[in-house]
């Protein structure tokens, strides 16, 4: 089945596909795989077209435009045309942005929430100039990353797990209570564990102890499997996989592997020895150097471990899109590891606790 029908497609036009997002990680794989398929054409948004994320974009074809995801009509000028939208957003630039820290302490808030309200904000304005687009965009043409809702998924129990909700809050649950139609043609995507996570929380992830070996610790369980993803990699093929499907499903892009396997993988591949410990929630605020992000990255792992990254939600998984008689090449965790240098962990200074 091609991704966009023939009708869809209007013909002969190359079908266009526009990215949220192309500069960063997620739309950067999800805008080079189009870009593979002379049957598409691809649009770029990004606040600074002269930059060397965006340059490199172009350079392979894109079509690079400013946009601004505060500026809801600089979205509606972007989304013009378009028979695909991918979209994507960045709850971590407002948490960790100093000037953001400073906005939040003003607004007696944490970054945490400020992070939520901006990161919905976003989401919002993406939906809303989408809608003003409706009638160009193929049967499945809006593609949204998100994750998800840690609230609802848990009964209530984990009641701000911002960067979960802020997204899930937005895709599906305002899209489908505000914008039938869009979400009538809306697919709702999450991603897994980054496997390059590991550079934002370096301690939690590879921990040197002092006799050379290495811990990993995590407040979830060694046993539950999560999903892992390479997000430059894999990100662009799964939702080029998931644009060939009818609207309306939940997919999860990543491997389900257990935080166990992880450190094997590792190990393996390294040849440094490696164990995983489930430690407190406290423990991992402890180990990690950011205080808020401590937080919040605790009880995602928490989260991740009951009920599931996923919340237990029913998502359809590359091996279904393969069943689907759709091609879904995605990389192993193995595959995915081996991809990185680790020489810098492999050679890191033994951790000092403050
Ligand atoms: N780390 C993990 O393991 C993991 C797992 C699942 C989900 N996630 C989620 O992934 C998201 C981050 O995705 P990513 O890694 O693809 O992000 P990224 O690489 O940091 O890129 C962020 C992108 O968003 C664009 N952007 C940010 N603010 C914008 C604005 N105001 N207007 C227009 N464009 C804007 C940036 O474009 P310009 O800078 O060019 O304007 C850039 O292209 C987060 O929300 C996180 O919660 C992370």
């Amino acid at each position: 089945m091609a991704p966009v029908s023939e009708q869809d497609n209007n013909n002969n036009k190359k079908a266009l596909v526009v990215v949220v997002g192309a500069t960063g990680n997620q739309g950067g794989s999800v805008a080079r795989r189009f870009l593979q398929d002379p049957r598409y054409a691809v649009r770029g948004l990004t606040r600074d077209p002269a930059s060397a994320a965006a340059q490199e974009l172009a350079a392979l074809g894109a079509e690079m435009v400013r946009a601004d995801l505060d500026d809801v009509k600089s979205l509606e000028a972007a989304f013009a045309g378009a028979n695909i939208i991918f979209s994507a957003t960045n709850y971590w630039e407002p948490f960790f942005r100093p000037d953001c820290r400073a906005r939040a302490q003003q607004l007696g808030v944490t970054c945490r929430r400020y992070a939520y309200d901006v990161e919905y904000a976003q989401g919002k304005n993406i939906a809303d100039a989408a809608a003003t687009v409706v009638d160009s965009l193929a049967t499945n043409g809006f593609l949204a990353s998100t994750l998800s809702h840690a609230g609802k998924c848990s009964g209530g129990r984990f009641k701000d797990l911002y960067h979960f909700d802020a997204k899930a809050d937005v895709f599906p649950d305002y899209v489908a209570a505000t914008h039938p139609r869009l979400a009538a043609k809306m697919s709702c995507i999450q991603t897994g564990f980054f496997t390059t996570s590991h550079r934002i929380l370096p301690e939690s992830y590879f921990q040197k102890l002092p006799d050379g070996t290495f811990e990993m610790r995590f407040p979830c369980s060694p046993d539950k499997p999560i999903p892992h993803l390479d997000v430059n990699h894999d990100t662009g093929p799964f939702v080029y996989a998931v644009a060939q499907m009818p609207p309306g499903k939940h997919y999860m892009a990543g491997e389900y592997r257990t935080w166990a396997e992880f450190v094997k993988a590792w190990a393996d591949l390294t040849g440094a020895t490696v164990k995983y410990r489930q430690v407190s929630f406290d423990e991992m605020v402890a180990d990690t150097a950011d205080r808020d992000c401590g937080i919040e990255v605790a009880l995602m792992f928490e989260y991740s471990s009951d009920p599931g990254y996923d919340g237990a939600m029913d998502v359809l998984k590359a091996e279904d899109l393969r069943k689907a008689g759709i091609d879904c090449p995605m990389l192993t965790l193995e595959e995915a590891l081996a991809r990185q240098d680790w020489t810098p962990i492999l050679n890191k200074p033994v951790y000092k606790s403050s």
